[in-house]
């Protein structure tokens, strides 16, 4: 099966946690799509949301990842985004079930909350399950059509 084309971005709190998974993505061998940071210099998180995410809007990448201190910030920016969904998550259950239940495109981790080991776990977890579709599509519809009303 041919491995899916992924964006990634953080700001200068989650950029070492992304490079990291980059690294690691590649060598698993995904395609990346680094939207940014490229240093630790202090940086504003929703732009980077915005860059990761626009990959996804503008299919150059099925997924995103986003890193920041908490990865709250990216989450709350990025679901901001008409067509994201996006969720932060620091257990493999949760991170495998935003794809399962609720076709999330987005995967926000915080990297003053996990590690580089439990991050990829994460990472792993999210990208190797797909949307279950059935009663799951009828609720992901209703939450774009809540995007629609407000
Ligand atoms: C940056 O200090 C930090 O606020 C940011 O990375 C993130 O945690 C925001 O939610």
């Amino acid at each position: 099966m041919e491995k899916k084309t992924v964006a990634i971005a953080a700001d200068h709190a989650g950029y070492a946690l992304k490079e990291a998974l980059k690294l690691r993505l590649t060598e698993a061998g995904y395609a990346v799509i680094d939207a940014g940071t490229d240093s630790d210099k202090s940086c504003d998180y929703p732009l980077y949301a915005e860059a990761g995410c626009r990959k996804v809007l503008d299919g150059e990448a099925e997924l995103c990842i986003l890193c920041c201190g908490t990865g709250a910030g990216m989450s709350i920016a990025a679901n901001k985004i008409k067509g994201i969904r996006a969720a932060c998550c620091s257990d493999v259950f949760t991170a495998r079930h935003i794809r399962l239940h609720n076709d999330a495109n987005v995967l926000c981790v915080g990297a003053r909350v996990v590690g580089e080991g439990l991050a990829w776990e994460l990472v792993s977890a999210f990208l190797g399950a797909e949307f279950e579709g059935g009663k799951h599509a009828r609720r992901v519809g209703l939450i774009t059509a809540l995007e629609e009303k407000n």
